[in-house]
């Protein structure tokens, strides 16, 4: 077998072990996604759920970030939103909309009634198999995601928000940066590392 052959073979079968590792232990502990473990990996990095945490989800079918908000928030409102159905998960209320449209938007201030204090968003176009044009589509939804937070999170709120270190990243986190005081990058362990993908946190916003 060539080389390069032998390599490319070796290369698919970590990211297959990687995959199978994490969707094995989502099986065993109940989570509809091995997605659960990023929000596990980036809550354990930056402790922003609180029990009385006002939480939103962002992009939230099947459910594990949703599955793990639930664990942890036992006094605050937890709401989840997705342009897909999602089954049922206790203490969590669901809109099933698109994000990008002003009802929606509307249908979320009017659950919270308040500045909310956790928005999480691991919202991700359909893939095209075009790395370029699927990291600006991703990483647009990061910039909406960011924008509607500036008006509606608390000011001392955390923001988490999924991203694509594509030509775009650089505009996603000028953004961050122009209004919030704290902006930094983690990539959880449970993200394959072939993927571009990693995770802003945006926390305390700068007063208008
Ligand atoms: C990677 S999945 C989220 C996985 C989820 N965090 C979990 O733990 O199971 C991305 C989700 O973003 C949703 N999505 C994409 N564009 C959206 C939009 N404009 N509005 C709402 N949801 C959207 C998709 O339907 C998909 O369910």
């Amino acid at each position: 077998m060539k080389k390069t052959k032998r390599a490319k073979k070796s290369r698919t079968w970590v990211i297959k072990q990687h995959r199978d590792q994490f969707f094995k232990k989502a099986k065993v502990l109940g989570y509809r996604s091995r997605a659960a473990f990023k929000l596990l990996e980036l809550n354990k990095k930056f402790n922003f759920i609180k029990s009385n945490s006002n939480l939103l989800d962002i992009g939230a079918t099947p459910g594990g970030w949703s599955q793990v908000a639930s664990k942890m928030v036992i006094r605050g409102k937890i709401l989840a939103v997705d342009i897909l159905p999602m089954e049922k998960i206790k203490n969590v209320n669901f809109i099933n909309g698109d994000f990008l449209e002003e009802t929606t938007q509307q249908q979320i201030k009017n659950i919270f009634q308040k500045k909310i204090d956790v928005i999480i968003s691991d919202m991700a176009e359909n893939t095209t198999g075009n790395k370029s044009i699927d990291s600006i589509r991703t990483n647009n939804l990061c910039a909406e995601v960011i924008k509607f937070s500036i008006n509606h999170l608390d000011i001392n709120g955390v923001l988490v928000c999924k991203l694509f270190m594509g030509d775009d990243f650089i505009l996603v986190k000028d953004l961050a940066k122009k209004n919030f005081k704290t902006v930094e990058f983690f990539k959880p362990e449970s993200s394959r590392s072939e993927s571009k993908e990693t995770y802003i946190f945006c926390s305390t916003l700068k007063s208008l």
